[in-house]
């Protein structure tokens, strides 16, 4: 894993849009993975700037969300299909019959899931992943204790991620408990994968990704064995990294071989 710390939010936000700008840049139509939350925000504002200043064509490229709750309508604020729609393909300029998010509400839910994983493998894959990452550990909704072999499918959320989340509903009863996400097996598979954290909130969920044993009950731990993958955070996510003197050497004497 590359670990890069930087000062504050707006540089996580400004170094993770590099990257995808860089292979937006050399190859238009890439497919890109598309994570909701607040982490991600920054990231796609700054390539919205680009975007409207003409700098950045996402025209051609294609998307795939993480995830979405089961049973919001798509026009409700909370949905994630709303999110991305307001968030991502409007600024970015993306054409909306490139962008699929999983349907939470399918009539046959199991046949959605099954549907989202050919629409990718279609594609060809994702070339890059963006992720945030939950207090818990979690990337996507897969919730400690996922199985690292997992495919999109239905999952249960934790109490703690519904508390999480309940700031964007109107109360934690009206947060859903349930909701589709891509598995860790569909998110590993990503050529590249950039995950973005802020704040101490996210600190332990950091340390224990990054630090801590690949395990299942830290989801992110998974992310250890990805061979391109890279951590953009700020100071107050990285704080609990024991070695972040190491990663800080590390990209102040990055080696031109
Ligand atoms: C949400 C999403 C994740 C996101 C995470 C962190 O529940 N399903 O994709 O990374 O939780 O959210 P936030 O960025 O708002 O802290």
């Amino acid at each position: 894993m590359e670990i890069v710390i930087l000062p504050s939010p707006s540089d996580v936000a400004r170094a993770a849009a590099d990257e995808i700008a860089l292979l937006v840049e050399s190859q238009p139509t890439s497919v890109l993975g598309l994570a909701t939350g607040s982490s991600p925000l920054g990231v796609y504002e700054e390539l919205a700037m680009r975007a409207e200043a003409g700098t950045l064509d996402f025209s051609s490229t294609r998307a795939f969300a993480l995830d979405e709750y089961l049973g919001i309508p798509a026009d409700q604020p909370q949905s994630y299909a709303h999110v991305i729609e307001s968030s991502v393909i409007r600024p970015l300029r993306m054409n909306p019959s490139f962008v699929q998010v999983p349907d939470g509400r399918a009539h046959d839910l199991e046949a959605a899931c099954v549907r989202f994983e050919s629409a990718i493998a279609a594609a060809g894959g994702v070339d890059l992943q963006i992720l945030g990452i939950g207090a818990n550990g979690h990337i996507g909704f897969n919730e400690p204790t996922s199985s690292f072999a997992s495919r999109t499918r239905i999952k249960t959320l934790t109490p703690q991620t519904r508390a999480d989340n309940a700031r964007f509903f109107p109360s934690l009863d009206n947060v859903p408990t349930h909701c589709i996400t891509q598995g860790l097996g569909t998110i590993m598979e990503a050529r590249r994968i950039v995950l973005v954290a802020q704040g101490a909130a996210k600190a332990n969920a950091i340390s224990a990704a990054v630090e801590g044993p690949v395990s299942s009950i830290c989801p992110a731990s998974i992310l250890q064995h990805h061979p391109r993958a890279t951590l953009f955070v700020d100071e107050a996510a990285a704080a609990q990294l024991s070695l972040a003197g190491y990663y800080r050497y590390v990209n102040e004497n990055k080696c031109a071989w």
